[in-house]
């Protein structure tokens, strides 16, 4: 809770990078580890002593990275030139000082290129700035993986590389990183099997969406504190993990959307309380729901369509509060019960066509619904778990 809290408000304060560079810097945060962010143009404060060195490695690494940026078209490094690293567009230094073992001074505390449009590659000495705890480059066209040397950066806490043309196996010296909570790699080109270390780091938020991520969910996805996790435009095949129900009260957005993933829906989602939006659609999900979604109190959206589902829509589902969209078109559902109704008065999107229902309109043709996909399959299986319902 705290965690996610903490994360929404650096993000709020660190991410409109347009005004950042607009104005040439002045973003001014707490670092969450007492720093004070000083951005490009406006420190005038000299370092001192020994963080001089620490000026001259972090200059090293910056220059070797810009060297790899083939093409800048909003000329922001002409900015990366002198000692000065903390005046360089882009470069946010945080105070020190109050950090434990380290002399006072300015240090590289994170880079900020979103929407920069750079093109490129990084660079292994960008493991040099060990200060950094956010490294930000949403929005450019940076080719290639993630150096191994990453591994190092071991104060970085946000990696944001969405929206890139970075392709590879997935990075797994991001495994490494043990104080990162922010884990972003979505709209790149990274491939195959992603690995269950994922989901034991403390990551917050997991966005690995539209890539080709392929192979099965790792089985131990209930080990994740996430608050949010999309794995949504990828190849993931295979079942959802039963474990999946155990992924704790912080989860609130589940995006699996768009892979090929079968089997039923694992009973203890009902346990994940908080959820607010469940997007399961475009795979080939089968068998009947469980009743436990019921206990989704906090669900608003329910998008479930384009699966291979079947039995009957379940009344404690339609009479969940909160639900803005309830999306069961494109399945083989039989029929929904008395309360469902109810949702045509209730502003709710609930849509149920293309189903096996009978009598009612933008249905499958009967002889589509003679046969039912996973028809024999039980849903109930949970190891050791009682049913669920909630109501
Ligand atoms: C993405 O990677 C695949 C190989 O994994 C390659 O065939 C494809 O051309 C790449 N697409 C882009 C847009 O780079
Ligand atoms: C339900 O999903 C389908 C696509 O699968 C979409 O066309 C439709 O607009 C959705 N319905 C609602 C009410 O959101």
């Amino acid at each position: 809770m705290g965690k996610s809290w903490f994360l929404g408000i650096l993000l709020l304060q660190i991410i409109p990078t347009k005004a950042a560079f607009g104005v040439g810097g002045g973003v001014s945060v707490d670092s969450g580890r007492g720093g004070v962010w000083i951005g490009g143009g406006i420190n005038t404060q000299t370092p001192s002593g020994s963080s001089n060195s620490r000026h001259d490695t972090a200059y090293t690494a910056l220059q070797r990275w810009k060297s790899a940026i083939t093409d800048d078209p909003f000329g922001i490094l002409d900015t990366w030139v002198g000692s000065n690293v903390c005046s360089y567009r882009g470069v946010f230094c945080a105070d020190s000082q109050q950090e434990l073992y380290t002399p006072p001074g300015l240090v590289v505390a994170g880079i900020d290129l979103n929407n920069a449009n750079l093109q490129g590659s990084l660079v292994k000495e960008l493991s040099l700035l060990s200060d950094m705890s956010l490294l930000h480059l949403n929005s450019n066209r940076f080719t290639g993986t993630v150096p191994d040397t990453f591994r190092d950066l071991s104060s970085l806490s946000e990696l944001d590389l969405s929206n890139n043309h970075f392709s590879g196996p997935f990075p797994s010296v991001t495994l490494l990183l043990p104080n990162l909570i922010y884990l972003d790699l979505r709209f790149n080109n990274f491939s195959g099997p992603i690995h269950e270390d994922l989901f034991n780091m403390n990551l917050d938020a997991i966005f690995l969406n539209n890539n080709q991520f392929e192979g099965q969910i790792p089985s131990n996805i209930g080990n994740s504190p996430a608050s949010v996790i999309n794995l949504a435009n990828n190849k993931f095949s295979g079942n959802i993990p039963p474990s999946f129900g155990y992924m704790g009260p912080a989860l609130k957005q589940v995006l699996f959307l768009n892979n090929q993933l079968t089997g039923c829906i694992p009973e203890g989602v009902g346990f994940l309380t908080e959820m607010e939006v469940l997007d399961l659609s475009f795979n080939s999900l089968m068998g009947q729901l469980p009743n436990s979604l019921s206990c989704l109190n906090e669900i608003e959206v329910l998008n479930l369509d384009h699966n291979k589902l079947s039995g009957v829509l379940p009344d404690p589902v339609c009479s969940l509060r909160g639900l803005v969209t309830l999306n069961f078109s494109y399945n083989f559902f039989s029929g929904f019960s008395q309360e469902c109704t109810k949702l045509f008065f209730r502003n709710v999107g609930f849509d149920f066509s293309v189903n096996c229902i009978p009598g009612r309109d933008m249905q499958r043709p009967k002889p589509e619904c003679s046969m039912i996909p996973g028809g024999g399959l039980n849903c109930l299986r949970v190891p050791s778990a009682r049913p669920m319902i909630c109501d």
